[in-house]
């Protein structure tokens, strides 16, 4: 049927038919906002490449967490500054870790009931070289060794799960990390915590701000060893059948605005709630464009997060959930 008989523009003169008609929508449960949780007391300390957010000692997230269920907020995705880095990682297993600290004192506050509380599982932000796994030097070179870094991420995942946490995510992309979690998991008796797998991750450009946030940039080399290259679909649905293989009950893909073909792709190819992580670049390019006056920043907020959703993803992990809880509550 052509014109005139068709006119598009029939359903979209007033709001309450444009909201009747709308096909994807936002909601506050489906936002999980990042923390970064650093040793002291009533410590607010602003992350200078990301307006808007700190690092928070354990006091404070527990007031950002109740801020954030009480938004409507679907939960927490939480990451450590340790007071000391190692080869060996070891603030991100011991049962003290920050995250570790931080966990117990959420699961105590009243925010615990409404929100999900998500660990995530990675190395960088406690070994001092900045990698996510053991660094095995000889003479210039160096290698991430795959192998001797999955019984650390094992036993990180238990230490944060005993702490209290709800789900446990491995960023690391080791592999066989999903496996080795599940197994160390399930002989520890905490077979009903569940896996989400950072499944799809590209070495990113846009991971920039959050190496400051957490401290966790690279004292050497990049990234790209263990990362995907960002060319490939084909091989983030390989990554993703294997994690889901491996037992991963959910999967995370990241970033997300520059990767939504991805999205969409595992979307349609995997049964499973998929999420999506609009990282820190993503978040401050949009702060930088707000700041200079160059963008309406509910209108961008909101119409960037609605991409996300509409090439798949189930819920999604960004900086901006409060506000957009705000703006949408
Ligand atoms: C840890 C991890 C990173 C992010 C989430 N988990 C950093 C990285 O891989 O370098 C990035 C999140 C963001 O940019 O917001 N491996």
């Amino acid at each position: 049927m052509e014109f005139p008989i068709s006119r598009m523009r029939r359903l979209r003169r007033t709001e309450p038919l444009r909201a009747l008609v709308r096909e994807t929508h936002l909601e506050p449960n489906a936002l999980i906002l990042p923390l970064f949780i650093c040793p002291g007391e009533g410590i607010r300390k602003p992350v200078d490449s990301m307006p808007g957010v700190c690092n928070l000692s354990v006091d404070e997230a527990v007031k950002e967490a109740e801020a954030a269920a009480a938004l409507g907020v679907g939960g927490l995705l939480l990451f450590g500054l340790p007071e000391t880095k190692d080869e060996q990682a070891t603030g991100a297993w011991d049962d003290n870790g920050i995250v570790q600290q931080g966990l117990r004192a959420l699961k105590q506050s009243s925010a615990a009931k409404k929100l999900v509380l998500i660990a995530d599982v990675c190395l960088c932000e406690y070994t001092s070289h900045g990698h996510c796994g053991i660094v095995k030097k000889s003479g210039d070179d160096y290698e991430i060794e795959n192998d001797s870094s999955l019984e650390l991420l094992a036993k990180t995942a238990v230490s944060l799960a005993r702490a209290g946490a709800d789900i446990v995510a491995p960023s690391d992309m080791m592999d066989g990390r999903v496996a080795a979690i599940r197994d160390e998991l399930d002989e520890e008796g905490l077979d009903q915590i569940p896996i989400l797998a950072y499944a799809s991750k590209f070495a990113s450009a846009f991971y920039g701000p959050f190496r400051e946030a957490a401290d966790s940039a690279p004292q050497f080399g990049d990234r790209r060893s263990y990362q995907m290259d960002g060319a490939n679909l084909r091989e983030a649905m390989r990554e993703i059948d294997l994690d889901l293989g491996e037992g991963a009950d959910m999967i995370l893909m990241k970033p997300a605005m520059p990767y939504l073909d991805v999205i969409r792709a595992a979307r349609e190819r995997f049964d499973v709630p998929i999420g999506a992580y609009q990282v820190s670049g993503e978040y401050s390019m949009l702060q930088a464009a707000f700041a200079k006056g160059w963008l309406d920043p509910q209108r961008a907020m909101l119409e960037s997060l609605l991409s996300i959703r509409r090439a798949g993803a189930g819920f999604i992990v960004t900086y901006f959930a409060e506000e957009a809880a705000k703006a949408l509550g």
